[in-house]
């Protein structure tokens, strides 16, 4: 018998086999599986031999081991809001979508050592609820938290809005639990914060985006939830005055400063546009906004004088041309919806080109500075620009012309831009994707902008780990 055909009989011997182990309920069929196989943003269309959803860890290693021993692709997959394809399968005869929403237990909040351990497909905002009920805060905080799964957070290195004051994920992370390409389970949920005892093996899963193996769960940190916050809309000079007044907001308030998220005029102006609800927050239009939030565990901490203290610095020294300062809750949301929402009226504007770059906090203003002129010498646009600049971390994202399709001018002039954007961030010293990832989006960006001796290391730990190759293939470094 020829050779392919004999791996096909394998293959749908491999493939009775899993449907076996994750049984009737794990399997899903065409209309359910058909979400799963769409990406986020609508960039890709995939397609998978099988679409398992197994409910316990071991059903997760039996999967893994049969596809290892078939050698299936395997590509997992969370909440799947990532956005740059890297949960999405490609090959409809020889990868298997895992996803892992029904691993979705609390399994603890020890709430003396301040930690959680939950598993991949817990909901990130039923993760944050969990805590909260233990008057504890699990601090990872971002748009698509109703659907993304902390699974996809960990493997992703997932960052969001308060990374400025807790870090990304990998910062969050104690202990993980991770079916490796053989099946083989390590499990590592000790919750330590002390174990020099050979390498940090987790480190390697953080980030990896499913190509090293599964994580099934983890051991996060906690902290104390914040009894108080105090939230400033400000209207400011510069982007550079932007960065020297959270400086400024960090020294002067003792570091409670939770987040420092940048909105241009243009990207508040999609809002207007777009958003139900929205309304221009100051009477004067600007072009550089400053979204600053303050937090504390003590809720006698005296945030309102420190604020007060800081914007008077900023107003006098010119960094800061107007602001208010949110009163009530639903004046803190109003505010945050300016920001968070900007995600949501590109898309409704038609969609973006988006990059997601970073550079050292002091840059961000020369990153733009250059940015601007030569991307308009590339081609006609509009641009939204964004982000936490806190860490460094903008959304420079790109918009058709007026009248122009999204879809014709992705691929030109879109690649252009975004090549001249990631080129920009390369000379400035910094990182062509500072939250969003590699997926199969930016596997070339990878390639070009990565250091040689880093792709090399990476490739050594993905032969070590994967020999097969059969972890989210073609994903992060390609082929
Ligand atoms: C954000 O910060 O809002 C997201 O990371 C960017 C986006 O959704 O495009
Ligand atoms: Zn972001």
């Amino acid at each position: 018998m020829p050779a392919i055909q004999v791996n096909m009989i394998q293959h749908a011997a491999a493939l009775a086999e899993i449907a076996r182990i994750v049984g009737p309920a794990g399997v899903l069929a065409d209309a359910d599986a058909a979400p799963l196989l769409r990406d986020e943003r609508g960039l890709y269309r995939g397609a998978a031999a099988l679409v398992v959803r197994p409910s316990t860890v071991e059903q997760v290693a039996a999967v893994v081991r049969v596809c290892h021993d078939a050698r299936l692709g395997v590509v997992p997959q969370g909440g799947n809001t990532g956005y740059c394809g890297g949960a999405t399968p490609f090959d409809g005869e020889r990868q298997v979508l895992l996803s892992l929403s029904r691993l979705n237990r609390v399994r603890e909040v020890d709430d003396v050592g301040f930690t959680m351990t939950a598993e991949a497909g817990v909901v990130l905002a039923n993760a944050q609820s969990a805590a909260r009920e233990h008057g504890l805060l699990l601090p990872l905080s971002m748009g698509s938290e109703g659907s993304a799964q902390i699974g996809g957070n960990l493997s992703t290195n997932a960052g969001g809005l308060a990374v400025l004051r807790y870090g990304t994920m990998r910062e969050l992370v104690l202990g993980l639990e991770v079916v490796l390409p053989n099946g083989e389970v390590l499990s590592a949920l000790k919750g330590l914060r002390k174990d020099n005892t050979g390498y940090d093996l987790k480190a390697m899963f953080l980030g990896a985006e499913g190509t090293l193996g599964v994580i099934t769960a983890a051991v996060l940190k906690l902290f104390p939830e914040p009894r108080s916050r105090q939230t400033a809309w400000l209207a400011v000079a510069s982007l550079d005055a932007a960065c020297t007044l959270l400086g400024r907001a960090r020294r002067e308030s003792g570091d409670q400063v939770v987040s420092a998220e940048y909105v241009s005029r243009r990207s508040l102006d999609l809002v207007l546009k777009h958003v139900a609800g929205a309304r221009e927050p100051l009477e004067q239009p600007a072009t550089h906004y400053l979204l600053l939030e303050l937090a504390s565990a003590d809720d006698d901490a005296g945030l309102r004088a420190k604020l007060e203290r800081v914007l008077a610095g900023g107003l006098a020294s010119g960094e800061i041309l107007d602001g208010t300062i949110a009163d009530s809750l639903a004046q803190r949301s109003a505010l945050w919806m300016l920001r968070e929402r900007v995600p949501e009226a590109e898309k409704r504007d038609g969609g973006s080109v988006k990059h997601d770059v970073s550079v050292r906090i002091g840059r961000i203003a020369e990153f733009v500075a250059r940015a601007e002129p030569a991307l308009a010498a590339v081609a006609p646009h509009r641009l939204s620009i964004y982000g936490h600049i806190g860490d460094g971390n903008l959304h420079f994202n790109v918009l058709p012309p007026a009248g122009q399709g999204i879809d014709e001018f992705r691929a030109e002039p879109g690649e252009a831009l975004s090549t001249c954007v990631h080129d920009l961030a390369a000379e400035l010293g910094g990182s062509f994707s500072a939250e969003h990832g590699v997926g199969i989006l930016k596997v070339h960006e990878l390639e070009r902008y990565q250091l040689p001796t880093a792709v090399a290391l990476m490739r050594a730990m993905k032969r070590a780990l994967d020999p097969h190759g059969i972890m989210n293939p073609g994903k992060m470094l390609g082929r």
